[in-house]
């Protein structure tokens, strides 16, 4: 199984890294290999709207950071979705990334695909909601299916790592990522 995390936060030692390195950790105990990237080190254009990507080739005409990001998508059979909950959403990085998916609508090469979450937000889960609710729409329209939203309390840029249930939370994580493995 592959593995690609997709890190929207600008914190390079923030909540949401924390929260990755630790799934990658215990992901690769399991033998599952794992890629991470950071999205605020890839430079994102805008979609524009321009609908190349609905004939010939399927694609997006950009040739931008995200040729790489598109490029481990694919390779992926589970793509795991890191963000702060910004204003009760996701950060803009990652907003950019959702609509920069418009390829995969008609493309349907993340069909099947398996998908989670890793949430920190300062006021914890109760405002993640409407992140999830949009990630599970967006996972829907694309054909892919949801795994699990770790949703976590965090501020400060360590606390994820003092976090009491942080082991519990990323522990259960890989187990659901590895158990719709077996039962496959
Ligand atoms: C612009 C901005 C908006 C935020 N909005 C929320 C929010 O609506 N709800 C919340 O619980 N935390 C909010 N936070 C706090 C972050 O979600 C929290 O600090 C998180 O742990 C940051 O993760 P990171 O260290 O990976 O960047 C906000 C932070 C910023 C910078």
């Amino acid at each position: 199984m592959r593995v690609a995390i997709f890190i929207g936060s600008p914190r390079l030692n923030g909540n949401t890294v924390t929260i990755a390195n630790s799934l990658v950790n215990k992901l690769s105990q399991k033998g599952i290999e794992c890629r991470q990237f950071s999205l605020y080190k890839h430079k994102i254009e805008p979609c524009i709207d321009c609908r190349e990507c609905k004939t010939d080739a399927m694609e997006c005409t950009k040739k931008d950071g995200m040729t790489v990001l598109y490029q481990n998508m694919e390779w992926a059979d589970v793509l795991v979705f890191g963000t702060p909950i910004y204003w009760f959403g996701p950060s803009a990085q990652t907003k950019l990334l959702i609509d920069r998916f418009r390829p995969y609508f008609a493309n349907k090469k993340l069909y099947g695909k398996r998908a989670a979450l890793l949430l920190p937000a300062g006021s914890g889960a109760e405002d993640c909601d409407m992140t999830i609710e949009q990630f599970k729409r967006v996972f829907k329209a694309l054909g892919m299916d949801f795994i699990h939203a770790l949703a976590l309390q965090a501020y400060d840029e360590d606390d994820a790592l003092k976090h009491p249930e942080l082991d519990y939370f990323v522990d259960d994580l890989a187990s659901r990522i590895c158990e719709e493995e077996l039962s496959e």
